[in-house]
């Protein structure tokens, strides 16, 4: 106890999405996901236990910070360790955070990679993928490289996240396009409780999301990439729809969301093979293969500016620093 432990994780992007919790407080989800962990988007987080301090002492991109779901995420920890001594957190971010590329994926993978190791304990890639969920469900899948899926799981044992292919073979990439690095305005923890719970359409959203994940899955085996882009872009879309049939209904989709899915479209037409895919934020990420990179980032530079434009192939799974 107080050594100082780094650990690096990868921010993933699902390709079948989490939306809805069966169980709040252990974050057991309603469906299981798949997800391509992106090698561009990325937190490194360091954790020192230190018997000096009288609360957990964060600092998040430079600032300190009071942040409770943290403090509660170690205090999972400091259970199952029975230690009873404060922690000094400091995270780094190199994902805009709370834009919908799913920070909390990386943050909380990070954090239970180096917050599990600081405290003494020395878990297999299953058990630290079943104590990152405990802090954001997606962090699930964010241990593992590549390819990667979140069994649904019915209690806190069967619930942990595993890898479905890393190194990935298959052709890849995302084209994230950052169109709004504020907070989002409903968080997905908010928005999915609203949609699990007023959506009319969210049993079928299961039995669909359900089939998606068998043909991605396939997919991803036959290396056949335009069927795991066309089921990923259905599949996104129709977590979107259950946003607006929700009571209240609510949307993350926006105008320049809209202007982004029309160009993905109009490349298409032209023979520019690619997909697009949305979390709970405005920020749309395109799913492309190597070749049409260049294509499709002269296309989106018409309207927006390079820095707003971020390429990644896909990423490798937790490691320390
Ligand atoms: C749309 O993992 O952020 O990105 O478990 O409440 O922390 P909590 O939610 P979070 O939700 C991610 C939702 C999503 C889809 C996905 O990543 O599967």
């Amino acid at each position: 106890l107080g050594e100082k432990i780094t650990a690096r994780a990868h921010t993933n992007i699902a390709l079948v999405k989490y939306w809805g919790k069966e169980n709040e407080q252990l974050i057991i989800p309603a469906n299981s996901s798949l997800s391509l962990t992106l090698d561009e988007f990325y937190t490194d987080t360091s954790v020192q236990f230190a018997e000096s301090l009288n609360s957990d002492e964060i600092t998040l991109n430079g600032n300190s910070v009071t942040d409770d779901k943290i403090t509660k995420f170690m205090d999972i920890i400091r259970k199952k360790t029975n230690i009873n001594t404060f922690a000094r957190i400091e995270s780094t971010n190199h994902v805009p955070t709370s834009a919908g590329l799913a920070s909390s994926a990386s943050a909380y993978a990070a954090l239970a990679a180096a917050g599990s190791k600081a405290a003494g304990l020395n878990l297999s890639e299953k058990d630290l993928s079943r104590l990152a969920r405990r802090g954001s469900g997606s962090a699930t899948r964010s241990i593992f490289g590549g390819f990667a899926a979140w069994n649904k799981g019915t209690d806190d044992e069967s619930s942990y996240g595993y890898s479905i292919e890393d190194p990935v073979k298959m052709d890849i990439n995302m084209i994230a396009i950052i169109l709004d690095n504020q907070p989002k305005k409903i968080s997905s923890r908010k928005g999915m409780k609203i949609s699990i719970e007023t959506s009319p359409y969210y049993q079928s959203w299961i039995q669909q999301t359900t089939a998606d994940f068998q043909t991605i899955k396939d997919a991803i085996k036959e290396n056949d990439f335009t069927t795991l882009g066309k089921t990923a872009e259905l599949n996104a879309m129709r977590m979107h729809s259950l946003t607006l049939s929700s009571n209240p209904s609510y949307l993350y989709i926006n105008a320049d969301s809209l202007e982004v899915i029309n160009m993905v479209k109009e490349l298409r037409e032209n023979g520019v093979e690619c997909y697009y895919t949305m979390d709970a934020g405005p920020n749309v990420k395109i799913i492309c293969q190597n070749d049409k990179i260049s294509e499709i980032t002269d296309k989106l530079s018409d309207k927006f500016s390079s820095n707003q434009i971020k390429v990644s192939g896909p990423g490798e799974g937790i490691k320390y620093l």
